[in-house]
């Protein structure tokens, strides 16, 4: 067999997204429950070079173009650059981009520029000391923010994500894009998925794609944007003032993976820490590569074995209007397990 990473509706996977780590310095509630997880034994995770491996077999073989690290917190790999300069030397460079706290990334920031990382994506709920520390269960909100100023000063493009918890930091929505938009940062606004670990998750309780729109609309206006949105999560809108001039102010982003599911255009497959082939993230089984790469398993073996991985991707995540659709399990991983 030869080819890309195909599924059986025809979806084709070009985007690879990477945990590097199940370990996070932060504990937000959405993600991980106050005490931690468990960490996976080291000799379970993958090592620089099996990661590289597995990368370069995505992009010469499998028709992988965009690689994105995500975690638990990628930055916590103390071989993140090399990891990265390695994947920037393989022979059909991949876009690199990093989804991260930006705790530490202050720096590291230009050191991961010039090992080739192309973008950041940072994880930002809030301005607010209080409520940072609530929302994350950490009191790191000056270190975000002093990664988040490296990170600009280095890379064309930074991405904002923030999860709008209802009672907590819904408030701060619209001066969170307004310091986004003073900064040029791409601002997106995610619905909050079924995958923290206390499965505390309620429908009813989530803020809304629907309910960002028109909380923002209060302050700004928002034209839907014309760029193709090409299987990307976020729909994109420009911002304007909405007095007088109309001036553009930027653009926002708003991530309704619950609402408004995407699932019919999705590029994605994902690697676990450990070197399991996620087809979704709401998977409920992986296909190991790591055993068989340790075990000997050539480039060709290897390859086979992602593609079947991805032949059996579900259409969607099967979550409803209302709630879970039937059927629906939330998988046993956390976010923080998946990496987003
Ligand atoms: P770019 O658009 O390339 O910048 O990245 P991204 O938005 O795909 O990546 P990022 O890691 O910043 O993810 C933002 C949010 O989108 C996170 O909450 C992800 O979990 C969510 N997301 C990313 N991919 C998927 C997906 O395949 N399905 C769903 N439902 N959500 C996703
Ligand atoms: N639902 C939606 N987004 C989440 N993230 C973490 N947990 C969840 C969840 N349960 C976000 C983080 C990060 C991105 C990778 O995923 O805020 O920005
Ligand atoms: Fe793709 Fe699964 Fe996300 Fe839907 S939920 S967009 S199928 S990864």
């Amino acid at each position: 067999d030869t080819g890309g990473l195909v599924d059986s509706f025809g979806r084709v996977a070009t985007d690879l997204r990477v945990s590097l780590t199940d370990r996070c310095n932060l504990r937000c509630t959405y993600c991980m429950p106050a005490e931690g997880l468990p960490a996976l034994p080291r000799d379970a995770t993958m090592t620089r070079a099996e990661i590289v491996r597995l990368v370069g077999i995505a992009t010469r073989d499998l028709g992988v173009r965009q690689v994105r690290f995500t975690g638990g917190e990628p930055l916590l790999r103390r071989d993140l650059l090399d990891i990265v300069r390695d994947c920037a030397a393989l022979p059909r460079r991949p876009e690199l981009s990093l989804t991260t706290n930006a705790v530490g990334l202050d720096s590291r920031a230009r050191a991961l520029r010039d090992a080739g990382l192309d973008r950041v994506n940072v994880s930002l709920d809030t301005l607010d000391p209080d409520t940072f520390a609530t929302l994350a269960r950490r009191p790191f909100l000056e270190r975000t923010l002093a990664g988040i100023a490296a990170a600009a000063d280095v890379f064309d493009v930074v991405k904002i994500n923030a999860v709008l918890v209802r009672g907590v930091n819904l408030d701060h929505a619209a001066d969170l894009l307004a310091w986004c938009l003073e900064r040029g940062f791409e601002l997106r606004f995610i619905e909050q998925m079924p995958l923290d670990a206390d499965h505390a998750w309620d429908r009813s309780a989530m803020v809304t794609a629907a309910e960002v729109r028109d909380l923002l609309g209060e302050r700004f206006a928002l034209e839907p944007d014309v760029e193709p949105r090409d299987g990307a999560p976020a729909e994109r809108f420009v911002v304007r003032s909405p007095q007088g001039t109309g001036d553009r102010l930027g653009r926002v982003g708003i991530i309704a993976s619950v609402t408004e599911p995407f699932c019919g255009d999705c590029r994605r497959t994902r690697l676990t820490a450990e070197g399991g082939v996620r087809d979704c993230l709401f998977a409920h089984t992986e296909t190991d590569l790591l055993g068989p790469l340790r075990a000997g398993a050539d480039d060709a073996v290897l390859a086979d074995l992602w593609r079947t991985a991805m032949w059996g991707k579900q259409a969607g995540h099967g979550m409803t209007d209302t709630g879970f659709g039937e059927g629906f399990t939330q998988p046993e991983r956390t976010m923080s397990a998946i990496g987003g």
